[in-house]
This record gives C-alpha cells, sequence and structure tokens, in this order.
C-alpha cells in the first residue's frame, strides 16, 4: 500500500460496509474456480414481477420500458424514501457459511444517484442489514451492474435481499439478478499446521462471523493461534448508540475462540471510523468543540465505553488495541486531527489506557498504527509513546498494521521499524498483516498473476523470518483476515479482486503459505524480479533512514512516476517530485524500489545509483532547492524484462511521498 495514499482514502471507512457476521465483498473467479452453480435467477421475461416487492407501500411491476437483457425487467414507482425499493424474499436459498455471488443490474428513469444491494435478515425478531455492494452510481443513461459476495453465517427466520438508492425517491428498473456460488473445496488436512511451524508467538487471524463456520472454522482453528474481530469489536458494532451496548456480532466470535483455544486481540476501543457520529455531538445537539464542557462529555463516554467493552470480556481478551492510528506525521506533534483529537487533545489517549488498566489489571495495553515502517511515522508513534510512557501512561505494547504489498517496504525498513521500539522496553505485535498483490492503485487483475504470488511468497518468508528472529521483542503476528475469499483490500482503495493472505479463494493453500511454512516449496523465482535468496534484500535496500539525514527530511511530498516511452527490453521514465510541505527543502534524495527487475542506463537533471532494485537520484547542483509547491524532474533511460511495473512508494529524504 503506497504509504500517504492511503491517508486520503481512510475517511472512507466510515462508510464501508460492516461486515458484520457476514462477508460483503466484490469478487472475480480465479481462472481455474470451476463454473458457479446459480441458485436464482430474476430475468423478468415472463411479463410477471418473479416474486419481487416492495418494501413498504412502494409498486413494484413488470415492465417492458426498459430491459437489460430481453425485453422485460422489473419497474419500481411510488417511493417515498431513498431505503424504498424492490425486495425478494431468499429465505431457504442461502445455505449457511457458502460464500454467494449476488448480481443485478440497475437503471434509473430519469437523473442520477447511487445505489446499494443488502441483505436484511431477522433472528426471533431482532433484524439486520448487511451491505452487499454499498454506494455505485447509477443513472438513466444506462445500466450499471452491482456485484458482491454474501455469506450467511447466522441462524435466520426471514432473509430478503433488496435494492435501494443513495438519497432521491425517483423510480428504476432492476433486471438479470442471478445468484451463484462456487463449490467449496474441502481444506487441506495433509499440509503442516502455520502454528505449529511458527510456534515463537501466536500467528492470528482477523475474522467476521463466517470464519468460524463449516470449512472456514475448520481451517481457522486448524491453523491459527489467536483471532481478532476485525469489525465486531469497534464502537459502531458495541455501543451504536449512547449507552446501549450490544455484543451480538462479537460475542460468537469469542466464543468460537474460546471454545477452541484461540487467543484473542481486542480491536479497538479508540478510532477515528466506525464510531458513530452521537459520540462527538455535544449535550446542545451540536457538533462538540474544544470547551471544557464538550471535552469533559467526551471524556465521560470513552470512560463509559472502555469499562463496558473491556469489562464485558475481562480476562478473555488479554491483548487490547486501545488506540488506533492516532499518528499523524505531518503535524509537528505528530498527533492526527481527529474528533478525538480537536475536542480533548492528548487527554483522549492517557485517558484510554488509564481506564482501560483500570478495568483490565493484566490485559496487554497496545497502541496501534499503520505504515509504522515509514521513518518519519515511525519516530513520530516512538516519541509519542516515550512520552506517555515516562508520564506512567500504562502503554505496554506497539502495535504495527503491516498493510504492505509485493514490492514494499523493504525488509530493511521492516528491521529498523522492529529495532526502533526495542530501546522502549515495549512489547511489539504485528497486528493486521496482508501482502497486497498491487503495487500501485492503477492495477487490476482479474485473477492473481502467478509471478505477483510467487513475489508475495517471497515476502512472506522474508518477513516472517524476521518476525521470528525477533521473537524476543514480536509477541503475536496476526494476519487481517483468513482466505482470500474475505479480504477487505477488496474495496480498499479501490475495488478489485485482492489476494494478500495465505490461503485462496477457495481455502487452499497458496505460495504465501509456503512462504511461511517451508520455503523449499514454494516454487520456482518469478523471472527476473524476485531472487529467490532475497525479494527484498537487506543489501539491496536503501537505508531506512534515508541517505540524507531524517533531520533534512521534508514535511510533505508528491512523486509522479511516468514511463514516457516504451520497447522491447528498454523504456524511457520521468519522475517528478514536488516539495507539498510548508517550508523549502535544500537538497533531496528520492528513492523507490523497482517491482519488476527494472535497472537504469542512464539519467539527467540529476545523479542516480542503483543496488539491486532499489535505487536512489539525488538532485544536480541546480534543482537541489525546492519552495514549498515546488518540484523537479529527473529524466532516464532504463532496460526491463517482461512487464513493467510502476514502483509502488517513493520517499525524499525518507519521508514517504504521496505516489500521484
Ligand atoms: C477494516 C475492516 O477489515 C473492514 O471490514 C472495514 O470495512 C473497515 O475496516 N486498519 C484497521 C482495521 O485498524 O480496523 C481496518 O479494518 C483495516 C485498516
Amino acid at each position: 500500500m503506497r504509504a500517504l495514499a492511503r491517508l486520503a482514502v481512510t475517511t472512507l471507512l466510515v462508510a464501508a460496509p460492516l461486515a458484520a457476521v457476514t462477508v460483503a465483498t466484490t469478487t472475480a473467479s480465479a481462472a481455474d474456480d470451476p463454473a458457479p452453480i446459480t441458485v436464482l435467477t430474476s430475468d423478468f421475461e415472463d411479463g410477471t414481477a418473479q416474486g419481487w416487492t416492495g418494501r413498504a407501500a412502494e409498486t413494484v411491476t413488470h415492465s417492458t420500458a426498459a430491459a437489460h437483457g430481453g425485453a422485460g425487467s422489473l419497474a419500481v414507482t411510488g417511493r417515498t424514501a431513498a431505503w424504498q425499493g424492490p425486495s425478494l424474499d431468499v429465505l431457504g436459498v442461502f445455505e449457511k457459511g457458502t460464500a454467494y455471488t449476488i448480481s443485478a443490474w440497475v437503471r434509473l428513469t430519469s437523473g442520477s444517484d447511487n445505489a446499494r444491494l443488502s441483505v436484511e435478515r431477522r433472528s426471533g425478531g431482532v433484524a439486520a442489514y448487511d451491505q452487499v455492494v454499498g454506494n455505485t452510481a447509477v443513472t438513466a443513461g444506462g445500466w450499471v451492474n452491482l456485484t458482491g459476495r454474501y455469506t450467511l453465517a447466522a441462524d435466520v427466520d426471514f432473509l430478503r435481499i433488496y435494492l435501494e438508492t443513495g438519497s432521491t425517491t425517483g423510480d428504476f428498473h432492476i433486471d438479470d439478478v442471478t445468484v451463484s456460488y462456487v463449490p467449496a473445496l474441502p481444506i487441506q488436512t495433509d499440509i503442516p499446521a502455520v502454528r505449529d511451524v511458527v510456534d515463537e508467538f501466536p500467528v492470528g487471524a482477523a475474522i467476521t462471523g463466517a470464519e468460524i463456520i463449516g470449512d472456514h472454522g475448520l481451517l481457522l482453528s486448524r491453523h491459527f493461534a489467536s483471532v481478532t474481530p476485525g469489525n465486531a469489536l469497534k464502537w459502531d458494532a458495541t455501543e451504536p448508540s449512547e449507552n446501549t451496548f450490544t455484543y451480538a456480532q462479537a460475542d460468537p466470535l469469542i466464543a468460537y475462540a474460546t471454545a477452541n483455544d484461540l487467543a484473542v486481540r481486542g480491536h479497538t476501543l479508540v478510532w477515528h471510523n466506525q464510531t458513530p457520529s452521537w459520540v462527538f455531538t455535544g449535550a446542545d445537539g451540536q457538533p462538540m468543540t474544544a470547551s471544557a464542557e464538550d471535552k469533559e462529555l467526551l471524556l465521560a463516554r470513552l470512560e463509559n465505553h472502555i469499562r463496558n467493552v473491556a469489562g464485558h470480556y475481562g480476562d478473555t481478551i488479554a491483548a487490547w488495541d486501545v488506540v488506533n492510528e492516532v499518528i499523524d506525521e505531518n503535524q509537528s506533534d505528530g498527533l492526527r486531527r481527529s474528533d478525538w483529537y480537536n475536542v480533548a487533545g492528548l487527554d483522549y489517549i492517557r485517558t484510554a489506557f488509564r481506564v482501560a488498566r483500570d478495568v483490565l489489571p493484566d490485559a496487554k495495553l497496545f497502541i496501534n498504527d499503520y505504515n509504522t515502517n515509514v521513518p518519519a511515522k515511525r519516530d513520530k508513534l516512538y516519541a509519542l509513546v516515550a512520552q506517555l510512557r515516562s508520564e506512567g501512561v500504562p502503554i505496554d505494547g506497539v502495535g504495527h498494521q503491516m498493510h504492505i504489498n509485493v514490492s514494499w517496504p523493504t525488509l530493511a525498513e521492516t528491521e529498523a521499524m522492529i529495532q526502533k521500539f526495542v530501546p522502549l522496553g515495549v512489547e511489539q505485535q504485528v497486528t493486521e498483516m496482508d501482502v497486497s498483490i498491487y503495487t500501485g492503485s492503477g492495477e487490476s487483475f482479474p485473477a492473481p498473476p502467478a509471478d505477483r504470488l510467487l513475489q508475495q511468497a517471497y515476502v512472506y518468508r522474508d518477513m516472517f523470518a524476521l518476525f521470528r528472529r525477533y521473537a524476543s521483542e514480536i509477541t503475536s503476528v496476526t494476519l487481517w483476515g483468513l482466505a482470500d475469499d474475505n479480504t477487505w483490500l477488496d474495496t480498499f482503495p479501490v475495488t478489485r479482486k485482492d489476494a494478500p493472505l495465505l490461503f485462496d479463494t477457495r481455502l487452499q493453500a497458496k505460495p504465501a503459505y509456503w512462504g511461511v511454512v517451508d520455503p523449499s516449496k514454494i516454487g520456482v523465482s518469478p523471472s527476473g524480479s524476485v531472487s529467490p535468496s532475497g525479494s527484498v534484500s537487506p543489501s539491496g535496500s536503501v537505508s531506512p533512514s534515508g541517505s540524507v539525514s531524517p533531520s533534512a527530511g521534508v514535511a510533505g511530498c508528491s512523486v509522479t512516476y511516468r514511463v514516457t516511452g516504451s520497447w522491447s527490453g528498454g523504456f524511457q521514465g520521468e519522475v517528478t517530485v514536488a516539495n507539498t510541505g510548508a517550508a523549502a527543502v535544500s537538497g533531496w534524495s528520492l528513492a523507490w524500489q523497482f517491482a519488476g527487475g527494472q535497472r537504469i542506463a542512464q539519467l539527467w537533471n540529476g545523479s542516480v545509483t542503483q543496488s539491486g532494485a532499489a535505487v536512489t537520484v539525488t538532485n544536480a547542483s541546480w534543482n537541489g532547492t525546492l519552495a514549498p509547491g515546488g518540484s523537479a524532474s529527473v529524466g532516464f533511460l532504463g532496460s526491463r524484462t517482461g512487464s513493467n511495473p510502476a514502483p509502488a512508494a517513493f520517499t525524499v529524504n525518507g519521508t514517504a511521498c504521496a505516489v500521484l
């Protein structure tokens, strides 16, 4: 994942679908998947509404005014609210634990809006709404497809799929709705369990409700020694309205963990995402400000939340991410300007840890964040933890999320990340590891290419070898998901099928699994891109702090990388680096890693060194000063073998840059 690119999209998570006890992700079938079995089709070709009804008093009728395929569709008219729309009873159609792909075509009668596809389920009269496909732009100009994946994970007595719009109440049509699934494969029982091979620390997986059922549950308890509920313990899931606590999502997961002797990491008590807006609404109904009353109310709500949620599970959850993603390395004090910070300053972090310690004297309390391998961010996190611990704030450990990709970061940067925190005497845990097959937001593959899966296997191999070497510091390593059929990266940072985990969409072991368990079985090296003896060799990488001392770091930078010409075996490129900080930069050193074995032959407007995949370009004498908003470009000729992927990440003077 690109370092700073993530920041821009993090806020989207607030609106992201809550997987709840279901899996809802977009899908693309792998090339070797068997043909899906279709369990439901609504083509509206027989002149009827084929069982579809409205959700309220709106009218749902067969229509020939528009059709996606054939001559008929379903029209919905007379809506008085955006949530009204066509709905179909699917009780008995969806089998618990099976991952279905739901596809529907939508066209508005006029105007434009978003459309969503969801499932309403009820158990014992209690309703839950699972979003399968989130807001997708639709118009009157053409048909738009909504496709998503859904796994029913609870016993239900009511189950309907439905479509609605984002904000307007105009008429719309749907057509060619299908529900299908790819038959599951039994899990492999003749391969070593990850938890047996890696026994220096518990290896965990983040889970939603669907992962404790059927083959998923068997895979989970066979290979993993720890679980983290991926969404079920977040604020919106546990205290959706003030002082109303519900553990309906989390309790089944924790009960499964206890029954199967799995440790549990609690995630997370305080975050700026997935937190209901009432938390930051003052007694006067207005958004809170930094006033004394608002701060007091916010900290009281925080305390009440932690006492209830942490108290509900007591010692069953022995490690908690007390605060999540509080660092912003672009702020001079290193603190993210979240609603928490804006109302309560640093006191929200102090309060969170102190209350958590009071409720859970024996639990390990973590501060968790992403991109902790980026020197600027890592250093701000370090400074915060050092300060708070010196004040007596009970922080036991640092959580490194480790959302990485096949070509970023280097092993050396990751080792530097671990080493940085050793002098603090804190525990370190890898809390959310996944290795995207993508090296940039522009890429999208219908199925994971073999060479990316091999690169990924080498990354898992090298990273796990590193973690095991540092087992005296690292007390747990959790992957952010069980298998590639349910990964948040299918919709983050853009919608496309990703494959970041150890098991594939059919729960079978990938090369990545062998990278962790027995690297001699990974398979052949991908041509040119990754050496079998080290995909991210420490000697071939850029020094973690950059070739320029961190004190000469930049506050913010962006990089544009363009291939301006390409021919067999070679290419020409241009890289522009811009200073997006407020202060001038005097002398710059730009670094990146090539992911496809490219070599630079000649470079102009700067000087270049290349060691393995690692390239470092320093300014020429005339373009070393970058005023705020200023930029400089270098051009180069390079050699290539096969594909020519753009580097995923760039640093200037050790600071990760936004990639444009
Ligand atoms: C993600 C979940 O996996 C998604 O299902 C949800 O829609 C958004 O949040 N960093 C974190 C996790 O700390 O809580 C996030 O989990 C992934 C990024």
